[in-house]
């Protein structure tokens, strides 16, 4: 079968449909104030990664901001899976869960509809490979809220830093954002860096809990690395052997300059390439 974007199947409210068959109300909370939750899980060869782990982070985000899950845990796997594309190498399997449409506009509680519940899945290749050159990244002011650990569609702060990207004329390169003085995240993906063999990445305290982060780490200390949880300040990430992000799209990306200072060596440096190559594993 080819997809075009307009009909790749998609699961929409109990029902299963083509995408431009879905119908969201202009009065759905997730379109007029960003309440809702969404997942982002990779698919290789029809197989997911960690899927388990995802649809656990999709109700934990959903049981922290008090919208009743429609489905058990175990539910979703099976919900999902008439929507995943055919002989596609890999895919990214989209869920969002709103609060619900409610037929008005109000900000106020209770709300008392069921929840929106849309899932679909589209096709993409890893845009990152072995051969990598690396990108620039920047060092930007965390304008996000305080529970980015919540999956949350409303992502205007993470928005704002790509823009600030295409402003500066850098579209295409990373952003690194900073809170209390310590390099958190960037705009979609979690940060890593090493430093004397050492890999360091920011405690989950008020980030995103990043699936590939998880296996990345778990990666790593299998391969009897020493992996700390502590956010580095700006001097200290400047000052790395090597630096990555990661995220279920681009998996591991390196990072060979911060603010026009070279990172290292200025390619992408053996620790990643190391854990970049285990990551593959877990995909086959
Ligand atoms: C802010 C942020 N951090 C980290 C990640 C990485 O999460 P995962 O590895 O689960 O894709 C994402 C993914 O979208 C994100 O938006």
């Amino acid at each position: 079968m080819t997809y075009k974007n307009n009909n790749i199947p998609a699961f929409f409210n109990g029902s299963y449909m083509t995408i431009d068959q879905v119908s969201i109300s202009p009065f759905d909370r997730g379109f007029l104030l960003g309440d809702s939750i969404y997942e982002v899980i990779p698919v290789y060869a029809g197989r997911m990664l960690a899927g388990d782990k995802h649809y656990r982070r999709l109700m934990d985000g959903l049981q922290s901001i008090g919208i009743e899950s429609p489905y058990t845990q175990a539910d979703w796997p099976g919900i999902a899976a008439p929507v995943l594309l055919d002989n596609e190498a890999a895919q990214l399997l989209y869920i969002q869960v709103t609060r619900g449409d409610e037929q008005t506009r109000k900000h106020r509680f209770p709300v008392e509809v069921p929840p929106t519940v849309l899932i679909f899945s589209i096709p993409f290749s890893p845009p990152v490979d072995e051969n990598h050159l690396g990108c620039a990244a920047h060092v930007q002011d965390d304008l996000r809220w305080q529970r980015c650990n919540v999956k949350s569609t409303s992502l205007m702060g993470n928005v704002l830093a790509y823009r600030q990207l295409y402003v500066d004329g850098v579209a295409n390169d990373e952003a690194l954002l900073v809170r209390d003085g310590r390099v958190v995240e960037a705009p979609s993906s979690n940060l890593f860096m090493a430093k004397g063999g050492v890999i360091f990445t920011p405690p989950i305290d008020n980030i995103l809990p990043g699936i590939t982060r998880v296996l990345v780490i778990d990666i790593a200390r299998d391969l009897g690395m020493d992996v700390r949880e502590e956010a580095p300040n700006i001097v200290m990430l400047k000052d790395a052997d090597e630096v990555w992000v990661t995220n279920s799209m681009e998996e591991l990306k390196p990072v060979i300059s911060i603010d026009g200072q070279t990172v290292g060596q200025g390619v992408p440096g053996e620790i990643w390439f190391q854990l970049f190559k285990a990551f593959q594993a877990l995909k086959a």
